[in-house]
């Protein structure tokens, strides 16, 4: 880095860290807006003249699409596109930060604060390292950033649209960058080749107009907290995690030899999960490959719950309705569509014969699962300058978390893609306390610049 000084770098990450771009929720829409109108600024004061196009692609109930192309002077100039999402996930629970979440704080060599791994700050350094590039006339490629603002929100259908009534500009890319995942270690870089697809939902269940009293009605009423406590207990068994809806596993894939033992390369022990996590123990689904049951089977989660009277105190009530936000995670061969139709008739056939209930399921958010081969002249020559950065070969890895956008790029444009990223695994990515750390941004940029360069 030589064109882009830290303090640049720094303001732009810090101004871009204070916008709650959060897209799980219709509040935070203008705070989206104003974050990506703040980055849309930055590349018409920085790029001048070497910006070919700098648009907001916006369409009807989602957020605006970032589309810019930076052009080269070269005339042999290959383009590559460079995706990254500027929202982020809520920040709740709030009280467990240490900071404020808001505010990017360096605080043991850690840039701490909402988005900061996930996805701010690789957003961050593709912006300087191209502009480095750029400022620096070494610039032999043209760019087109792709960013969108709804990631983290599932609702990847306007994605989609958006980017086929841009596929006249889209057509020119020859590769996509998504640096939306992390390294193994510090010395450990990692291109991932399959992410988990996902199928999240909504039900809601209500047994009545209104609450009651619970001396006056209990035996009389229907309990809908207990209702939706059964039809989680038959979704999955809780202490296995094994999926208890029929024909859940038939598509999953059965990997190779070779591969597990790929895949073993990078396995993290019991203890070094325990460490991770936090969690107080870890569920032996995959007895022989402990941390591969992330990568190499599909789940199945609760992510909310709600129903009756949680404030302090005690209410004696018997509430009306009661709620479950809960997510499929897909591997390959396993389709979305068919996992939610699962999903449908399971919860169709729970509810068949009870009376007196109202029901309402919604899907909230849905991703095919992903993967792409390595071999290719792209990832080749991206592992070769990882190696060089970071000093150790690259492994290649498979991901439980889901990137929707990648599935979307490859089955549109057929081209290669490429997943890495320099967050650690104590990222704390979704959770309180995210980090990015100093040392591995910093290499970050080195090695994108270094990368964007050598294409
Ligand atoms: N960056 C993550 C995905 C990820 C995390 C990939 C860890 C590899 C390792 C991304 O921002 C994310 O969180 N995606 C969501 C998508 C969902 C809401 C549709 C996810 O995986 O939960
Ligand atoms: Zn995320």
């Amino acid at each position: 880095m030589n064109k882009v000084s830290r303090a640049e770098v720094l303001d732009f990450f810090t101004k871009l860290t204070e916008f709650n771009s959060i897209s799980t929720s219709e509040a935070y829409n203008k705070d989206l807006e104003n974050c990506v109108l703040f980055i849309k600024t930055f590349f018409e004061r920085e790029f001048k003249n070497s910006l070919e196009l700098c648009r907001l692609v916006r369409l009807k109930n989602y957020k605006p699409l970032l589309i810019v192309k930076i052009k080269s002077r070269s005339a042999k100039a290959k383009t590559i596109g460079i995706y990254g999402h500027y929202d982020v996930q809520p920040e709740d629970p709030v009280t467990e930060w240490n900071t404020d979440p808001f505010r990017l704080v360096n605080q043991n060599k850690k840039f701490y604060g909402r988005g900061t791994a996930d996805n701010k700050g690789h957003i961050t350094l593709n912006i300087f390292s191209v502009l480095d590039l750029v400022r620096s006339g070494k610039n032999k490629n043209n760019y087109i950033f792709i960013l969108e603002g709804e990631e983290e929100s599932g609702n990847e259908e306007g994605l989609e649209q958006m980017l086929r009534s841009q596929k006249k500009v889209l057509s020119d890319v020859s590769a996509f960058f998504l640096t939306d995942v992390g390294m193994f270690d510090r010395n450990k870089p990692q291109i991932y080749y399959a992410l988990r697809g996902i199928v999240c939902f909504e039900l809601e269940i209500q047994v009545g107009k209104r609450d009651l009293h619970s001396g006056v009605y209990g035996n009389l009423a229907l309990n809908p907290a207990n209702i939706i406590s059964d039809y989680i207990a038959k979704l999955k068994d809780p202490y296995t995690n094994k999926v208890g809806i029929k024909g859940f596993y038939n598509d999953v894939k059965k990997f190779s030899k070779t591969e597990i033992e790929q895949l073993k390369v990078a396995c993290r022990t019991k203890d070094q999960l325990l460490k991770e996590t936090g969690l107080f123990t870890i569920v032996d689904i995959n007895k022989d490959n402990l941390y591969l049951s992330s990568k190499i089977l599909p789940s199945l989660d609760i992510n909310g719950l709600w129903s009756g009277f949680t404030g302090s105190g005690f209410k004696t009530v018997i509430p009306a309705k009661a709620g479950v936000k809960f997510s499929c995670r897909l591997v390959e061969f396993q389709k979305a569509d068919k996992v939610e139709g699962l999903i449908q008739n399971f919860t169709e056939n729970y509810f068949k014969e009870k009376d007196g209930i109202k029901y309402q399921l919604s899907l909230l958010a849905k991703a095919e699962p992903f993967y792409t081969d390595v071999n290719n002249e792209v990832i080749i020559k991206t592992a070769k300058v990882l190696k060089q950065v970071f000093g150790n070969k690259v492994i290649y890895n498979r991901s439980g978390g889901s990137i929707p956008a990648a599935e979307i790029f490859q089955r549109l444009f057929k081209k290669p893609i490429v997943l890495t990223g320099f967050t650690l695994p104590d990222d704390n990515i979704h959770s309180p306390n995210e980090n990015f750390d100093e040392e591995m941004f910093w290499k970050g940029l080195e090695a994108l610049t270094e990368i964007y360069q050598n294409l």
